[in-house]
């Protein structure tokens, strides 16, 4: 069928997320988060992370059920994420997925959680556009993507040689004093601070750099750097200007990643670009991407905010390409597999 009724299974970090489509119609999106309990460690623990999906699967999958108003044995198939991700999160959602598929007698789908960031956003704006180039920014990853297909043909242009880019929002953000995770704290920071106050340093940008790293990112300099100037400012008994700092931070990283999507485009000759992942959120970000983008001829999607963050909703949107596209299911043999390529 092209419309199926898909539910969708999301592990691969600190979120329980089940989501339900209809095609390219959204019918839930029910997460469990268990971000609190990694606040006091500034990181999410893997092993709190996995235990925490085993408490709340069950749970969640009723209430993306009821939020749905479908019955379990209505569903078509089952998709999860199979990779890349916390090993132990992964394992969980797998495992489910698999009992989910046996049980009920239904087809199973591994999905790539970086791909399914990139499908979520048939739900909101129709079918992808394909080409384009897939931008996607998250604590876990930051990569940019050509998207021919994204249930098949995604190829990796470039991704961070060190953080990715919500790690360094959330380091920033506790060298400030400000809760994890940090990115939402660093955007409402920035509104009333000043984005050129301090000339911090763009990573990978430099001529030399560019010639090997051209669509990579690195986010540690930028990190260190903001560190010292903190301390700096600490040492002289001086008050560290919190909107200034947050502001002029956020501008380097939005800087780099919206000249490098939008040079990948041009340079592939692409007219669209997609953005995902939690730092999809980012003010800034949003509007520079549409400035920069707009400026060159080439069009913007970003899905909204809580369709950014991870979701089961995103796996369902993938696994409703898989079927619609007719790719072949997954055998019970589906591994999770955390260090898995696009
Ligand atoms: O996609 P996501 O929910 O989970 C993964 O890491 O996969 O992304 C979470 C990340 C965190 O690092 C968080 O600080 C960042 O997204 N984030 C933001 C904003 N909202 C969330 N970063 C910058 N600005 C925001 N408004
Ligand atoms: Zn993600």
């Amino acid at each position: 069928t092209d419309r199926p009724l898909i539910l969708g299974i999301e592990t691969s970090c600190d979120e329980t997320g089940v989501g339900i489509v209809h095609g390219h119609t959204l019918l839930a999106d029910a997460v469990a988060s268990s971000v609190e309990e990694h606040a006091r460690f500034g990181g999410v623990v893997p092993e709190v992370a996995s235990r925490a999906h085993l408490e709340a699967m069950v749970p969640t999958i009723e209430r993306a059920c009821e939020d749905a108003g479908v019955k379990l044995h209505d569903v078509d198939a089952i998709a999860v994420t199979s990779g890349p991700g916390l090993a132990g999160a992964l394992l969980v959602g797998v495992a489910a997925a698999k009992a989910l598929a046996v049980g009920l007698g239904k087809p199973l789908y591994g999905v790539n959680h970086l791909a399914a960031h990139v499908a979520v956003d048939q739900l909101e704006h129709g079918p992808l556009p394909e080409p384009c180039i897939a931008m996607l920014v998250s604590g876990g990853h930051s990569s940019l993507l050509r998207v021919a297909d994204v249930t098949g043909d995604v190829v990796p242009l470039g991704a961070t040689i060190d953080d990715a880019a919500g790690e360094a929002f959330d380091k920033v953000a506790r060298l400030l004093g400000l809760p994890f995770p940090g990115g939402p704290h660093i955007d409402r920071e920035a509104r009333s601070g000043s984005s050129v106050a301090i000339d911090f340093p763009r990573g990978l940008s430099s001529q030399r750099d560019l010639q090997r790293h051209r669509f990579d990112f690195s986010f540690s300099g930028l990190k260190t750097a903001v560190a010292r100037w903190v301390e700096a400012r600490e040492r002289a008994g001086e008050p560290v200007p919190v909107a200034d700092v947050a502001a002029s931070f956020q501008e380097a990283v939005c800087d780099v990643l919206t000249r490098k999507a939008v040079d990948a485009a041009a340079d592939q000759g692409i007219e669209d670009i997609l953005v995902g992942g939690g730092v999809a959120a980012n003010s800034r970000l949003r509007v520079l991407v549409e400035e920069r983008a707009s400026a060159r001829g080439i069009r913007v999607r970003v899905p909204r905010p809580g369709l950014c963050t991870d979701n089961g909703a995103m796996v369902a949107a993938l696994g409703a390409e898989m079927v619609a596209r007719g790719r072949r299911p997954s055998g019970l043999d589906l591994p999770a597999d955390s260090s898995m390529p696009v």
